[in-house]
């Protein structure tokens, strides 16, 4: 694979780009402590080259007490010490982009963590002071303001407020290590856009903007009536401006923001992606959407129809770090998302999530637009049942210990199936305990075996590459252009440009694949009469 050359910088490669995100933490460690960290993702560069990613993203690898997996951020100018050192960031950046792989890194403006210098100074402070407003401090209600400033309820469960020995409560649309910045404080703009151009300085392609719709806030700090428009915190307006700075700091570097974008209305969640705006946002209705074809092409076409007339494209997600593992969800009843419905004990048929789990692989790496992969998702790990004494995600503690938490989705990797903690590099105990099943996860094993979830990605992704009917028109944008084929109920069948041809297959028996001049791809034997069956996809050439 070709390095990235300055002359590509102006190109569009992130329009169609396959991404691969990375939590450090569980991903390869290098220095054998049980962390994950970024010598073993050097060390594992060559795999992901051979994958077939054209990027990485990176989450939080910044200094962090961990309150939050990372996305408590201490210093943003400091990488944490348990992941390696500045210098070894910059020396990576460098070694992915000569292998031809960009890095995206995770901002995460709506919070910091309670040990950033910035809230230990407003700790120290007194009520009402200059260090007090760049957050959001106020007094309680009640005779003795023991009651929360407002009624908002924590993303995590919870009052979002914490009250101080000095008697004033702060902000924390998180966890209470994770305080919310005062984003109508110019300062707070001022150090955001710092932090962009220095890591943009360090030939960063691309940012991915957490909780991207959550930083302003009323300043009133009201109460929240459901219904309540505009929202006291979720996509107000005031975030527009600050995202059009933001896009001219990148645009002076040919830098990319994804943005982290949850919000149900469509029109709404295209104003993010406005030409003076992000350039993309993640898409969480394909992600939560169940396993059903009905739902998948409406949620399919709804995505096409919110990105067009911004002219963005669209990016296709089926995990990351913060949902159960696709072949889990697939593998119950329930096949959608949704983060309240997360209980112990969910009965899972994982031969069945992991079926549904290949096809939907082809389904996404088909669509137009880019796509996010998960680690791990190439490998087809399952969720982990993660002991309850060793959870350490928050949201299972502010849940009040009924909610798993994302932990299962967060277990260090397995590499190779004869070496110990299945090769994640620890001479320790690994910091989240790996089911016994992993090694027979392996990477290595799966790279032997051609039948193998990670076989299948790494021919999608090299078709995806290599085949002229993944290629955009002239002139095509990325953004589009997809048209559905007549095909029995149950089934998705679509061309792209060139003459691709996706089926999948949810009717629940065999079908008849459309006309073909070839066949690119399946995830899965077809049956002994050449008919696609339940729960399949395939690749086909539509036209020579
Ligand atoms: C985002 C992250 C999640 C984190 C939260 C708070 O949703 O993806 O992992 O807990 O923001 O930063």
């Amino acid at each position: 694979m070709a390095a990235i050359r300055p002359t590509e910088a102006t190109a569009t490669w992130w329009r169609d780009a396959a991404i691969y995100q990375i939590y450090v933490r569980s991903f390869a460690d290098g220095d054998g402590d049980g962390t994950g960290d970024l010598a073993g993702v050097r060390a594992k560069l060559p795999y992901l080259v051979e994958l077939g990613v054209d990027a990485l993203w990176f989450t939080p690898w910044y200094l962090s007490p961990l309150a939050d997996g990372g996305y408590d951020v201490a210093d943003y100018r400091v990488i944490d010490p348990a992941f390696g050192h500045l210098a070894e960031a910059e020396k990576l950046i460098a070694e992915a982009g000569q292998l031809g792989i960009r890095t995206i890194v995770d901002i995460v403006p709506n919070h910091v963590s309670d040990r950033h210098s910035w809230f230990r100074a407003a700790l120290a402070a007194a009520p009402g002071s200059p260090e007090r407003e760049l957050f959001h401090f106020r007094d309680g209600r009640g005779a003795s303001g023991e009651i929360p400033p407002n009624d908002w309820v924590s993303e995590f469960g919870g009052t979002p407020w914490t009250r101080l020995p000095d008697g004033q409560w702060y902000l924390h649309l998180f966890a209470p290590g994770q305080p919310d910045l005062n984003w109508a404080h110019p300062a707070v703009r001022q150090e955001h856009e710092d932090v962009l151009r220095f890591w943009f300085e360090r030939g960063v392609a691309g940012v991915r903007i957490d909780s991207a719709a959550l930083l302003a806030k009323d300043p009133a700090l009201p109460d929240f009536t459901e219904g309540t428009d505009p929202h006291p915190y979720v996509d107000r307006d005031e975030l527009h401006d600050i995202y059009r700075s933001w896009r001219a700091i990148a645009d002076q570097y040919d830098g990319i923001f994804v943005g982290e974008v949850w919000l149900p209305d469509s029109e709404r969640f295209a104003r993010y992606l406005r030409p003076d705006e992000l350039h993309t946002a993640f898409n969480f209705t394909f992600l939560a959407c169940p396993w059903d074809a009905g739902l998948l092409r409406s949620a399919i076409d709804s995505t096409l129809a919110e990105h067009a007339p911004v002219g963005a494209p669209a990016t296709w997600v089926l995990c990351n770090h913060d949902v159960t593992r696709t072949v889990t969800r697939y593998g119950r009843e329930d096949t959608g998302f949704d983060f309240a419905a997360k209980v112990f004990g969910t009965p899972t048929d994982l031969e069945l999530g992991t079926r549904r789990a290949r096809a939907a692989a082809l389904l996404s790496l088909a669509l137009p637009g880019a796509v996010y992969l998960y680690q791990g998702e190439e490998l087809g790990l399952p969720e982990a049942d993660i002991p309850l004494d060793r959870i350490q995600d928050p949201m299972h503690q502010r849940s009040g210990g009924i909610d798993p938490g994302r932990d299962g989705c967060r277990v260090p990797l397995p590499w190779s199936a004869d070496l110990p903690h299945a090769g994640f590099g620890s001479e320790a105990e690994p910091w989240l305990p790996q089911p016994a099943s992993w090694p027979s996860y392996a990477a290595d094993a799966q790279a032997a075996d051609p039948g193998s979830m990670l076989s299948l990605y790494r021919t999608a992704l090299r078709l995806r590459r290599e085949e002229p009917g993944f290629a955009e028109p002239a002139g095509g944008t990325g953004g589009g252009r997809l048209h559905w084929l007549p095909s029995p109920p149950g089934v998705l069948t679509f061309t792209r440009s060139h003459g691709l041809i996706c089926v999948v297959n949810l009717s629940g028996g065999p079908v008849a694949l459309p006309d073909h001049v070839g066949m690119l791809l399946t995830s899965g034997p077809l049956d002994a009469s050449g008919l696609l069956p339940d729960d399949t996809a395939a690749w086909l050439r539509g036209t020579r």
